[in-house]
């Protein structure tokens, strides 16, 4: 985020522990470092962007909370992520936001920087399907991540991402999620939350992995299209109101970060097993269809690179690196 960005968000991040009263332009201008012009000019551009904000010349700024516009100014001022959130690039629209965040990343972009957006074009889903990406409704956003590790260890980054997202879910319904191997979040058996994992590498090392994260926070079911429609659920649907988006990014980006720096410090076994909790497939019956071929048999669970293992009739058990999961049977994940 750029400077400017950084001081409305941390002006709004005053305004809001002031609200409801007044905060003096010159306690304000104190907190920043800024001039009392500066500040006026930050009010300006704050309220340009949708807040309402109050000036009371012998009072100073009052924020009106009942009434706050989505947007990365607002996101940002509720993070106090180290690394996730340190920069948002929010857009109304976009075609992709993993597309935009993999040309930033490319472009040099810093870790943790996150790109957002309304509405998607072009909302990209695993294996080269789509995601259905209604307007001013849900969560779409990308995460930059550079991870010192091998290529071949930055799927690992897709299981990080699923027990963060999975976590986050949970503290906002209230109710633990289940996850579909790899990544999927799902509730009553429907899909809340998509995960898609992006890398760019050179043949020793990983140059930087985006996160792409779609959540249904208040889409209702109608917005989908037949297609989904009977497999997506949002958030709200579960709790039976619409959610603050602001507190579902704050929470996902929170989650983000922390299981990140977990991974970080402590290793993918540690993660692999937070995942396993979330993780009901095993011994249910399993249709996987991966590299074109379908193949069914009992889940035995996923072995320590977390790979899929799928018992099949004769006995064998099959290692499974990528594909597409259905439970047959059982529709718990
Ligand atoms: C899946 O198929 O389950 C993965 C869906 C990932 C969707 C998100 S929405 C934000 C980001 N931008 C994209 O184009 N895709 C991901």
């Amino acid at each position: 985020m750029r400077q400017k960005e950084v001081s409305e968000a941390a002006l709004l991040r005053i305004l809001k522990l002031g609200s409801p009263g007044y905060s003096s332009g010159q306690v304000i201008s104190a907190a920043l470092g800024i001039s009392r012009t500066a500040v006026w000019k930050h009010i300006k551009a704050l309220r340009a962007m949708g807040f309402a904000i109050k000036a009371v010349p012998s009072k100073g700024y009052m924020l009106d909370t009942g009434r706050l516009p989505f947007n990365g100014v607002e996101v940002s001022s509720t993070l106090s992520t180290a690394i996730v959130g340190r920069k948002i690039h929010f857009h109304e629209t976009l075609d992709s936001t993993s597309t935009r965040a993999f040309e930033l990343a490319r472009a040099g972009e810093a870790e943790g920087a996150v790109v957002m957006a309304e509405t998607q074009t072009g909302g990209k889903g695993r294996v080269g399907r789509r995601w259905e990406s209604p307007a001013g409704v849900n969560l779409y956003a990308s995460v930059i991540l550079r991870p010192d590790v091998a290529p071949h260890r930055a799927h690992e980054l897709t299981f990080m991402a699923a027990v963060a997202v999975a976590e986050a879910v949970a503290s906002l319904i209230g109710a633990r999620p289940v996850v579909k191997w790899p990544n999927d979040i799902l509730i009553d058996g429907r899909k809340a939350a998509g995960i898609l994992l992006e890398m760019s590498s050179e043949t020793d090392r990983v140059n930087f992995v985006v996160a792409g994260i779609g959540l249904n926070v208040n889409a209702l079911r109608q917005t989908y299209s037949d297609a989904v429609r009977d497999r997506a659920i949002s958030l709200s649907e579960k709790t039976g109101a619409p959610l603050d988006r602001a507190e579902a990014a704050r929470r996902v980006f929170t989650s983000i970060d922390k299981w990140y720096k977990i991974y970080l410090k402590k290793g993918f076994p540690f993660v692999l097993d937070e995942w396993r909790g979330y993780f009901t497939s095993v011994g249910a019956g399993v249709r996987v269809v991966s590299f074109g071929k379908t193949i069914e048999g009992v889940c035995a669970g996923v072995d320590a690179d977390g790979a899929l293992l799928l018992k099949r009739a004769s006995g064998i058990v099959e290692r499974i690196v990528a594909g597409d999961v259905e439970t047959v049977g059982k529709d718990s994940g």
